[in-house]
C-alpha cells in the first residue's frame, strides 16, 4: 500500500477525486495519508477535514527562506515514509531540495497538453485564457513527475479534449476539470500498482 500525501493551495477538487477514487477502490494500492498546504484558508484543508484525514498547513512566513520552509516539509514527509507526493494546486514552486529528495515521486497535474501551454506565469485561468486566445480546437490535460523546471518533468499520461464551444477561460476550466480528475486517478494508481517505470526523461507505463 503506497503512501500518499496531497499538496493543494486552493480548492482541492483534484484532491477531491483522489479522496474519491481511493473511497470507490478506483485507487486500490494506495491511501491518502496527509493533507498539506501553504495556505491557510484552502478549501482543500476542510476537504481533508471531512474526510478524517490529517491535513497540515505550514505558515510560510515563520520560516527564514524557501529553503527551511521546504527542508521542514520534506522532514514532515520522511517521517511519514510518504511514497508519493500529488500535488493538485499547489501554488507555491518547490525548491530542488524537496524535489531532489523526492526524486519520481512528485507528481505535478497541468490544465493542458505540455509542453504547450506550461511554464512561468501559465496556471490557473491563465492557462485557458492563452488556449482560447490561439484559437486551439483541441486541449486537456498532462500529468507529469516534477523536475526542477518549471511544468518539464517526465509526462505520465494526458488527456485530450475538444474545445468545443467554451467561449471563456471559467467554462473552459470546467470542462478540462473533468478530463483531470479522471487523468489523475488514473496516474496515480498506475504509481502505486508499481506501473511506472521512469527511464532518463521517459515514463514507460507496463501492461
Ligand atoms: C487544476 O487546474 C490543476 O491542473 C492546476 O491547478 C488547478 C487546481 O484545481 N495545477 P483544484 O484545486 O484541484 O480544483
Amino acid at each position: 500500500m503506497k503512501r500518499i500525501a496531497v499538496f493543494a493551495s486552493g480548492g482541492g477538487t483534484n484532491l477531491q477525486a483522489l479522496i474519491d477514487a481511493v473511497d470507490k477502490g478506483e485507487i486500490k494500492n494506495g491511501k491518502i495519508e496527509i493533507v498539506f498546504s501553504n495556505k491557510a484558508d484552502a478549501f482543500a484543508l476542510e476537504r481533508a477535514k471531512k474526510q478524517g484525514i490529517p491535513s497540515l498547513y505550514l505558515n510560510p512566513k515563520d520560516f527564514k527562506d524557501r529553503q527551511a520552509y521546504d527542508k521542514e516539509l520534506a522532514d514532515k514527509m520522511n517521517s511519514m515514509k510518504i511514497d508519493l507526493v500529488c500535488l493538485a494546486g499547489y501554488m507555491k514552486i518547490l525548491t530542488g531540495g524537496f524535489i531532489n529528495n523526492f526524486n519520481g515521486k512528485i507528481m505535478n497535474i497541468h490544465p493542458a497538453l505540455l509542453p504547450a501551454f506550461g511554464g512561468e506565469g501559465m496556471y490557473g485561468l491563465h492557462v485557458h485564457e492563452a488556449v482560447l486566445a490561439h484559437g486551439d480546437k483541441i486541449t486537456g490535460c498532462t500529468v507529469h513527475f516534477v523536475d526542477c523546471g518549471t511544468d518539464t518533468g517526465p509526462v505520465i499520461l494526458q488527456k485530450k479534449m475538444d474545445v468545443g464551444n467554451a467561449k471563456t477561460p471559467e467554462e473552459l476550466q470546467k470542462k478540462v476539470l473533468v478530463y483531470e480528475h479522471a487523468a489523475y486517478k488514473e496516474a496515480v494508481e498506475l504509481f502505486c500498482a508499481d506501473k511506472l517505470v521512469l527511464e532518463g526523461n521517459e515514463v514507460k507505463v507496463l501492461k
